[in-house]
């Protein structure tokens, strides 16, 4: 196809020379020398457009016509028919050509105006992609800051759970010092009286009158003073020590305490968590320590005991009134493993796979919160551990920590 000049107007009269093109004017140009010998085909200007050669200047001429317009003129000395017929070929193969332009530049008008359309489309997807980007970061945005809230929320209620239990722990422990001080107190006050009987003693031994002092001593039953003061004092030391061993363990759950890393005797924070919770544990269910010798372990203890202390409420939540609790611990696989039993209501198969989820509890509104073993779940994993539960409704439960040597 011959292309056309750019800007080229559609109704732009062509000429001679531009409408017959290369192509169409070699093949013309044959025919015409078959069918006249000599000839000249000129333009409206009269400029030689095609010819064979030896055109006579003043051979016969004949207008060539395209859509009633002269357009040119064909010369030849052949005879005038022939050269009528000749002319008429040409103008036949002018239309012809005239169609099959203006064809063509319809055709690609409508290219264009395809192109141009395509292109303002591009356009259009480009920007509206734009705009769904920029939406697309700003929800990313949003998003990023509800789950930001969302944690947050989280940790508050998880803080405000644990104060709660913090609030009951500190319940047993006052129960537990109570004890104590209770008989601390009245040892103290029988050691008031006891004093008060020695010192009774004064009058009969200034008078130095052996038969005074020894009546003095049976009447204030000296003997029996004397033994039983030393007794209630042993046992108030006692006392004082049991109240100064429960402190100590309660620094164990000092949460300053909490993210110091350092190396400790697991089977040692286990007889303290027991200690810790043990009043709240002995009301319901036996418990039973079978600990095997363990290597240091480097850990957090503070976090770790969180986990001990979640698993131990879970079990003694579980048991009934008969109920057992187990902890073993031992060394398998460079794991120190720590098992903690309990014969309780188990779990059930459909719940099994969601105790990890966080908030997910099946006690009652207030009782719990679902996040004991979410959170301890974190801080084992965090120790590069991981927890494994079996479990069999009415028979029980057993959760087994494993807790790497190696470190993470
Ligand atoms: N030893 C267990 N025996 C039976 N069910 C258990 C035991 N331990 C956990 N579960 C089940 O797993 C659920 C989730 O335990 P998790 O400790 O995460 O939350 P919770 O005890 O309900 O609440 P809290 O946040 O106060 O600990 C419990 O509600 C309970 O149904
Ligand atoms: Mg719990």
């Amino acid at each position: 196809m011959d292309t056309l000049p750019p800007g080229d107007a559609f109704d732009r009269e062509l000429s001679l020379r531009e409408l017959l093109g290369v192509f169409a004017s070699d093949r013309l140009g044959r025919h015409l020398v078959a069918l006249l010998g000599d000839y000249r085909l000129c333009d409206e200007k009269n400029e030689v457009v095609l010819e064979s050669g030896n055109a006579a200047v003043d051979a016969p001429t004949i207008g060539i016509m395209l859509d009633i317009e002269p357009i040119g003129r064909l010369q030849s000395p052949a005879n005038i028919k022939t050269l009528k017929a000749a002319a008429g070929l040409v103008e036949i193969l002018l239309q012809s050509q005239m169609r099959y332009r203006m064809a063509s530049r319809l055709h690609e008008e409508q290219v264009s105006h395809d192109y141009q359309r395509l292109q303002q489309e591009h356009a259009a997807l480009l920007k509206s992609e734009l705009k769904y980007r920029t939406l697309a970061a700003e929800l990313e945005a949003r998003v990023q800051a509800q789950v930001e809230t969302l944690k947050t929320a989280e940790r508050q209620l998880y803080q405000a759970e644990k104060l709660a239990s913090v609030g009951q722990l500190a319940a047993g422990v006052a129960h537990e010092i109570n004890n104590p001080i209770g008989f601390i107190r009245s040892n103290l006050i029988s050691a008031i009286a006891y004093v008060k009987d020695i010192s009774g003693l004064r009058p009969a031994i200034a008078s130095g009158d052996e038969k005074k002092i020894l009546t003095a001593w049976k009447t204030a039953d000296m003997d029996f003073l004397l033994e039983d003061f030393q007794s209630l004092l042993q046992e108030s030391i006692i006392g004082a020590d049991r109240v100064a061993r429960i402190v100590s363990d309660l620094k164990g759950f000092s949460s300053i305490e909490h993210g110091k890393e350092e190396r400790i005797d697991l089977n040692e924070s286990i007889r303290t968590v027991c200690n810790v919770a043990g009043s709240r544990i002995q009301q319901k269910a036996q418990l039973v320590l079978d600990l095997g010798e363990l290597p240091a372990l480097q850990c957090q203890p503070g976090h770790i005991n969180d986990v001990l202390l979640a698993m131990l409420f879970n079990a003694t939540q579980a048991v009934g009134e008969q109920g057992e609790i187990r902890i073993s611990t031992a060394v398998e696989d460079g794991d120190i493993c720590v098992r903690i039993s309990d014969n309780g209501c188990g779990i059930a198969p459909e719940n099994l796979s969601k105790i990890f989820d966080p908030f997910f509890t099946t006690r009652e509104v207030g009782t719990g919160i679902g996040l004991g073993l979410t959170v301890s779940r974190d801080i084992v994993r965090a120790h590069g551990g991981h927890i494994e539960v079996e479990s069999r409704v009415g028979a029980g439960t057993t959760f087994t920590v494993h807790l790497p040597l190696k470190g993470r």
